[in-house]
């Protein structure tokens, strides 16, 4: 039987840990605030939103909402984003991912102060996270190396193939692994033979967007498998990238979809969140 990654578990141990730690902030007298921002009301926008909110309030964090309208226009926001900036009560700004088709997504990400980039999507982060300086961690690749790190997996030398190339979650989670001394691959929609490469891994990470696409042809017995996906099929069942039942077997140890990696990237945004204030 494969060890179950509780995702569900590790992430509630993290803002436990979180909590105390906003405690003592504030019994210092040092506040933290995330201001979130939401332009328009797509509904799966609204429910991670909410949850951050949630997560915000259970560690003691202040969160501030802004709910902009969807025909907010391109300047509303980045005038919105620069007074934030310069606000000292608001420690970490966030806005939530996709924007209305008329607002440059990248034009936004690069108006946050990098000192306030909790999403860690910022190129200051990126290129901070790449040289291995101090900075903001992109929030699911981060939760990922935190779920293997508390299941006792250790990633020292071990080949760990990535799926998918996003700059959310492929190419920062390539860093983090390289990072943790890894050895690693990064494979996507173009790469030839992708069974082979995936059977090399001792961890393969699967971010490609397609439901239950992974099957055990791709598995290299006893390997530990992380799947990033979450889709709702055709039954109206939360699923992965990965055919669990197919794949569970033949690993050592596999997330679940749901409560595998989903519900630790709130809890490192959380994280981040806190690190705004540490020294
Ligand atoms: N939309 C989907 N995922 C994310 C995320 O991690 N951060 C933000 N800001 N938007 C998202």
């Amino acid at each position: 039987m494969a060890q179950l990654i509780d995702g569900k578990l590790i992430s509630q141990q993290i803002k436990d840990e979180l909590k105390e730690e906003v405690a003592q902030f504030k019994a210092e007298g040092i506040d933290i605030c995330l201001a979130v921002i939401q332009v328009g009301s797509d509904p799966a926008s609204s429910v991670y939103v909410r949850n951050k909110k949630k997560a915000c309030a259970y560690i003691g964090v202040e969160s501030r909402s802004y709910e902009l309208p969807e025909e907010t226009s391109e300047e509303e926001l980045i005038k919105l984003v620069e007074e934030l900036n310069a606000d000292e009560s608001v420690n970490g700004i966030l806005v939530q991912l996709p924007v209305p088709d008329h607002i440059d997504e990248d034009k936004i990400i690069r108006t946050i102060s990098p000192n306030k980039d909790v999403d860690g999507f910022h190129p200051v982060s990126v290129g901070r996270l790449w040289i291995g300086e101090k900075g903001f961690l992109s929030c699911t690749p981060a939760g990922i190396i935190q779920l293997l790190k508390r299941s006792n997996i250790s990633i020292e030398g071990k080949e760990c193939v990535i799926i998918g190339r996003s700059n959310i979650v492929g190419k920062p989670m390539a860093a983090l692994l390289l990072r943790e001394n890894g050895t690693v691959t990064v494979a996507h929609s173009r790469t030839k033979d992708l069974k082979e490469v995936a059977k090399r891994a001792d961890i393969l990470i699967v971010a490609i967007g397609k439901e239950r696409f992974i099957t055990s042809e791709y598995i290299k017995e006893g390997a530990v498998v992380i799947d990033v996906g979450m889709h709702r099929d055709e039954a109206n069942h939360l699923c992965g990238d990965v055919d669990f039942a197919d794949v569970e077997p033949h690993s050592s140890a596999i997330t679940p979809v749901p409560g595998g990696v989903g519900p630790m990237t709130i809890a490192m945004l959380m994280n981040n969140c806190v690190e705004t204030v540490r020294k």
